[in-house]
Parts: structure tokens; C-alpha cells; sequence
């Protein structure tokens, strides 16, 4: 884990902020809508869902020092999108997840990737990780597309709590862009 709190990531157009609580309002305009969820086969998100949601990120970021960016469009300062890591066990292995979601309206202009890549080479060069995946639902063909224009490989299709997922991922050693 750090030891110091987690740094600002910017890109050229994108600011990634560590999450916090007064995030809650922003983080409802993506997780309730339904355009999104459909990703996760799953309702929109009440306000308590998503603050369980977002202490979840909190408490993971305490433990470990890192974990979901905010990601902040720098034209206009508006909540767009989050990004970010999540340690978890995948088939017996602990390992750092890369994940995002973005409001719909920012779909589609490179955004996700964008901040994607920063993240993939915080997570490498600062924090050192050997290695990261991406846990993506069997027919996300767009989050299928933002991981193999960062550099991932799919390694496997695998069951996880009932539900078909992709498993890509990327080794330290391997950095490259599509
Ligand atoms: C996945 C997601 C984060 C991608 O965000 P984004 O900012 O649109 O991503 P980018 O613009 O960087 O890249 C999207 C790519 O997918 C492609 N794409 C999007 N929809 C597609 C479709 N239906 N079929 C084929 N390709 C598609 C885009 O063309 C683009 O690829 P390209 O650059 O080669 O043209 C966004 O769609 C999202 O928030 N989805 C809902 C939540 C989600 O699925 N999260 C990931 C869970 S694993």
C-alpha cells in the first residue's frame, strides 16, 4: 500500500481525482442510468445502493491506499466517468482490477481509454503492480474495446457469481497502446 495519499492523474484532457464522499450526487447521473446498468444487468442504483456503493470505494481506498479515480472533464469540471483499481480474488488469486464507467452522453470519444491508460501506468510504474485484469461481462463489446486499445489480452472466459466474464489482462513487463 502507499504510504502517502493517492496523487492527482492528468491527462490531456481528463483530471482523475481520488473519490470522495461529496461525489455521491455526480456518481448517481451514471449509475442511474439505465444505459449504463445494462452493462451489469442491473436496475438503476437508488441513493442508498449507491452509497453503499461509493463507501465500498472509500474503505477499499483506506485499506489500500489506491483504488477508484474520480474522472473530472477538464473543459468544465464535470464528474464524467470513474476509474480505477479494485484488489480482489479472481479464481483463488489476488489481484488489481482496472475498472470504469462513464455517463452516456461522453461515450464513444475516447474517454475511457484515455483515462484507462493512466491508470494502467499509475498502477505499473507508481504502485508497481505486477499485473492487472479486467473482469468484463461476455458482450461488452465497449469495454472489451477500451481494454485492448490499453494493451490488455484476453486470457480466459470464466464463471463468476453466475455470470459469464471476459478476463483480460496485462503484465508489468508488456506496457504497450493499440
Ligand atoms: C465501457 C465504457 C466505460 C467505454 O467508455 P467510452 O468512453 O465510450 O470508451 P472509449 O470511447 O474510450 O472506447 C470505446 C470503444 O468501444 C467501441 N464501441 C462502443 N460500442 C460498440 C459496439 N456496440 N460495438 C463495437 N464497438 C463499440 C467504440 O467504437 C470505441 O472503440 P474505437 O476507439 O476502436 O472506435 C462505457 O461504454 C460505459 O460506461 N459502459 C457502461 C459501464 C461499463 O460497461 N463499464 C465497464 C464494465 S467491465
Amino acid at each position: 500500500m502507499l504510504d502517502k495519499p493517492e496523487p492527482e492523474l492528468e491527462t490531456p484532457r481528463l483530471l482523475l481525482r481520488p473519490m470522495q464522499a461529496t461525489d455521491l450526487e455526480a456518481l448517481l447521473c451514471i449509475f442511474t442510468d439505465p444505459k449504463v446498468m445494462a452493462a451489469f444487468e442491473s436496475a438503476p442504483f437508488d441513493r442508498q445502493q449507491m452509497a453503499e456503493w461509493l463507501q465500498r470505494n472509500l474503505d477499499h481506498q483506506a485499506a489500500w491506499g489506491y483504488g477508484l479515480f474520480s474522472v473530472i472533464l477538464r473543459t468544465n469540471g464535470l464528474l464524467i466517468g470513474d476509474c480505477g483499481l479494485e484488489v480482489m480474488s479472481v479464481e483463488g488469486v489476488q489481484v488489481a482490477e482496472l475498472g470504469y464507467d462513464f455517463r452516456s452522453e461522453y461515450w464513444n470519444q475516447g474517454f475511457a481509454t484515455e483515462a484507462a491508460l493512466a491508470v494502467r501506468d499509475y498502477a505499473f510504474t507508481i504502485l508497481n503492480l505486477p499485473q492487472l485484469i479486467s473482469l468484463i461481462r461476455v458482450g461488452n463489446v465497449a469495454s472489451q474495446r477500451v481494454a485492448e486499445k490499453i494493451g490488455m489480452r484476453c486470457i480466459s472466459e470464466f464463471t463468476r457469481y453466475g455470470h459469464q466474464y471476459w478476463k483480460y489482462g496485462q503484465d508489468r513487463g508488456a506496457m504497450s497502446y493499440r
